[in-house]
């Protein structure tokens, strides 16, 4: 039974960033209730009423997944891990974004799938790449023109896919006997221990825990063998499944991280009653912030644009009252509007200055890079607001 425990409101797309906020264009802005429930069966955690994919995913998608060093990095390092581990003939990646991961491996090797035509164009030249949603369909199509595939990689982008009865059930037609299915995606445990409530936007469908997926992948014959904690988008799992358990031993660490997560309560209704209420309390400490900043005449900024912060921003109420505007480094979400509160977005060069007191880490899961890279800003004065894992000066 699903059973509902928090309604953060109406909420925009979060990626749909407006070029222009005239009254046409704020007539066409599309909203939907973003409430979220737990299914006491499989303990799934899921958007109760998911948005059209179709909506989400145009040829206008903002996000480049090698905008950031962190993630060039921990992609790199993924590829070599992978290739060394279980020495695929044939690798597949399930939304590839710019093609951050499979530029690592050998041109030959591998198959891209990416429903987003801007972000397919983009590495169509590279290697063989297939623009469309992932679905029984498709994996037909590509095991025509293929053969199995060894290794599949899904990095973000398998809890953004509503049916995932489709999506395992097409992953186990194409994927090799000996073949592993590597899912990387945010931890319930991590949003629940750090209050990172804006981990939930539409395009997470689905947050999962090594509990639910292991649950979810037995349904199609399947099996979790192992998996890793990893830092990934403020605290994300990479989990590791197979067709047949006899090629893979179950690790000592999947059976710890199982273990933890019951303890955690991630199998209880309880657990994300008690995390409703604590989200409460973190936007009326937010909005108490701001407000008293304000008063104070401070110049209050957000950095980074990000999809969560379209959450935190809607949630909260708060917009360029508070916000003079919003810097981020992407090139095509500058000088465009953020979804739902239109606070204006400059580049860094142009918005990070002098004259900003505090600036609202949007983009808290790059912390250790912005601090690096900010020092200047810290070291006259410059001050940081975060709300994870608690509302704070930093
Ligand atoms: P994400 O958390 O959805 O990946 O988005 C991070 C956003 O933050 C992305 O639009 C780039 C932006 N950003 C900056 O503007 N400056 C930075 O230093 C970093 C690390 C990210």
């Amino acid at each position: 039974m699903k059973k509902n425990f928090l309604n953060l409101g109406n909420q925009p797309i979060a990626n749909s960033f407006l070029s222009s906020i005239s009254r046409s264009s704020l007539k066409k802005e599309y909203f939907y209730k973003l409430i979220i429930c737990f299914n006491t069966k499989n303990f799934l955690v899921s958007v109760k009423d998911p948005v059209n994919p179709k909506i989400q995913y145009t040829d206008q998608y903002a996000h480049r997944a090698s905008e950031s060093q962190t993630m060039r990095e921990a992609f790199r390092k993924i590829a070599i891990k992978l290739q060394k581990r279980f020495k695929p003939k044939k690798v597949m990646e399930i939304g590839s974004n710019d093609g951050v991961f499979l530029k690592n491996f050998p041109k030959k090797k591998v198959v891209a799938v990416e429903p987003c035509k801007n972000l397919a164009n983009l590495t169509k030249k590279k290697f063989k790449t297939y623009p469309f949603f992932w679905n029984k369909k498709l994996s037909k199509k590509i095991l025509n023109e293929n053969s199995k595939i060894d290794l599949i990689f899904s990095s973000n982008t398998i809890s953004h896919i509503p049916n995932l009865k489709e999506t395992f059930q097409a992953i186990y037609d194409i994927l090799s006997n000996k073949g592993v299915l590597v899912i990387e995606d945010p931890s319930l445990s991590s949003i629940i221990k750090i209050n990172s409530y804006d981990q939930f936007y539409d395009e997470h469908v689905y947050v999962f825990s090594a509990l639910s997926i292991k649950n979810i992948v037995e349904e199609f014959n399947l099996k979790l063998f192992d998996i890793e904690k990893i830092s990934n988008h403020g605290g994300s799992l990479r989990y590791y499944v197979c067709k047949q358990e006899k090629n893979y031993k179950l690790s000592s660490r999947l059976k710890k991280i199982l273990k933890d997560e019951t303890k955690l309560g991630l199998n209880n209704f309880k657990t994300f009653k008690k995390f409703a209420n604590r989200v409460y309390k973190s936007k009326k400490k937010l909005v108490a912030l701001l407000k008293r900043l304000k008063k104070e005449n401070k110049k209050i900024i957000s950095y980074g644009a990000t999809y969560k912060s379209t959450t935190v921003f809607n949630y909260c109420k708060i917009g360029t009252e508070y916000f003079s505007y919003i810097t981020d480094t992407t090139k095509n979400k500058q000088g465009k509007f953020t979804p739902g509160m239109h606070i204006p977005i400059l580049p860094p060069e142009k918005g990070f200055n002098e004259s900003v007191d505090y600036a609202y880490l949007g983009a808290w899961n790059f912390k250790k890079e912005i601090m690096k890279k900010e020092k200047k800003f810290i070291k006259r004065g410059g001050k940081f607001i975060t709300h994870v894992p608690d509302v704070r000066i930093v």
